[in-house]
């Protein structure tokens, strides 16, 4: 990366100069988001250092034990969101019911909605290994100027007008699509300044990288354990190499940059798969189609399932487009 790179301030209002009549909302948001970014970097990498690694003693609504990085991201991903007046609406892995935002003098005449998981990967921050924060933005759908309702989050994810992830990793990065293609920014973290690192980001169409929890393998649809079967045999360009962090950004990250498939499947165990489609699989989804790549639930498109609840679950299957495609087949020919 090198400083002559653009900056992410510099690219937010060029991307906002060439649509002339927007009202510069969504510009705000991403700026706001980078900024929330940089705070929650600066504390992960002082993990360790200060009070703020294990758990926080409570669980969210979904039965998972918050660690404290959990809570104090969500607070800063907020705070900053709902200090800025920009948004009407936030949802949020960490709380149970969505929050309403009034915006400016009270009048809810604010157009986005943001959905998030603040830290994803939570179970990697004791350990010093690379966590993240996805988020996922819509335009309402209720009118403006009256408070927002639980329809204006329940959007199916073609829907979505924005959506990307920072990742904490060996450098901090944030990585985000408008719906014109994917672009991936890297911190500078003497200066506190993003450098547009990663322009156009694309997924190649095949790759050799599976990512999959194959401890549950005994829990897994048939289709996933023939295509588990069918990625290490000795044919052609495999077996392919298993590579499984256990945080999805980081692992979608990875097989973005090199070519992979991602799957966390149904299991015996979580009958409707663990992640979340509103703030995990659609903004991933989103994302890799972007880049060229595919994501789906194992038979049909992830953007096109119309959500029911704001924690709703869904198998994933995301990645490089001819892998996700293999492993749809070996689900079909399962049934
Ligand atoms: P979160 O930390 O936001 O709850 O998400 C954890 C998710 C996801 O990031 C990861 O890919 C997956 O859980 C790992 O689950 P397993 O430990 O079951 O493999
Ligand atoms: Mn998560
Ligand atoms: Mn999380």
């Amino acid at each position: 990366m090198k400083d002559r790179n653009k900056t992410l301030g510099e690219f937010i209002i060029e991307k906002q100069e060439e649509f002339k009549y927007s009202s510069g909302e969504l510009s705000r948001i991403i700026n706001s988001i980078r900024l929330a970014a940089k705070v929650v970097s600066h504390k992960v990498n002082k993990a360790g250092l200060v009070d703020i690694v294990g758990a926080a003693g409570e669980q969210n609504i979904q039965g998972e034990d918050q660690q404290k990085l959990d809570v104090y991201a969500n607070e800063v991903f907020i705070q900053t969101l709902i200090n800025r007046e920009i948004v009407c609406g936030i949802a949020s892995e960490e709380n149970d019911d969505f929050i309403t935002v009034q915006g400016k003098d009270a009048s809810h005449n604010n157009k986005y909605v943001v959905l998030m998981d603040p830290l994803d990967g939570s179970s990697n921050i004791d350990v010093n290994v690379s966590v993240g924060t996805i988020f996922s933005v819509y335009r309402r759908i209720t009118p403006m100027g009256t408070p927002v309702t639980l329809e204006d989050f329940l959007q199916p994810g073609v829907n979505q007008v924005a959506a990307g992830y920072v990742i904490y990793g060996t450098s901090t990065m944030l990585v985000y699509t408008t719906g014109h293609g994917v672009n991936g920014f890297t911190l500078n973290p003497a200066i506190g300044t993003f450098y547009l690192s990663h322009p156009n980001m694309k997924y190649a169409p095949d790759g050799k990288i599976y990512s999959i929890n194959e401890g549950n393998y005994i829990h897994f649809p048939q289709g996933v354990k023939d295509y588990i079967k069918y990625c290490q045999l000795e044919e052609g360009d495999r077996p392919y190499t298993s590579r499984y962090i256990g945080s999805l950004v980081s692992d979608f990250h990875r097989n973005m940059i090199k070519g992979g498939v991602y799957i966390y499947p149904t299991s015996s165990k979580a009958p409707n798969g663990k992640l979340r489609l509103l703030y995990e699989c659609n903004p991933m989804a989103f994302i890799a189609e972007q880049a060229g790549g595919k994501a789906s639930d194992g038979f049909d498109r992830i953007l096109e399932i119309k959500p029911t609840e704001l924690h709703q679950r869904v198998p994933f299957f995301c990645g490089s487009r001819n892998m996700v495609e293999k492993a749809e087949e070996f689900m079909t020919n399962a049934t």
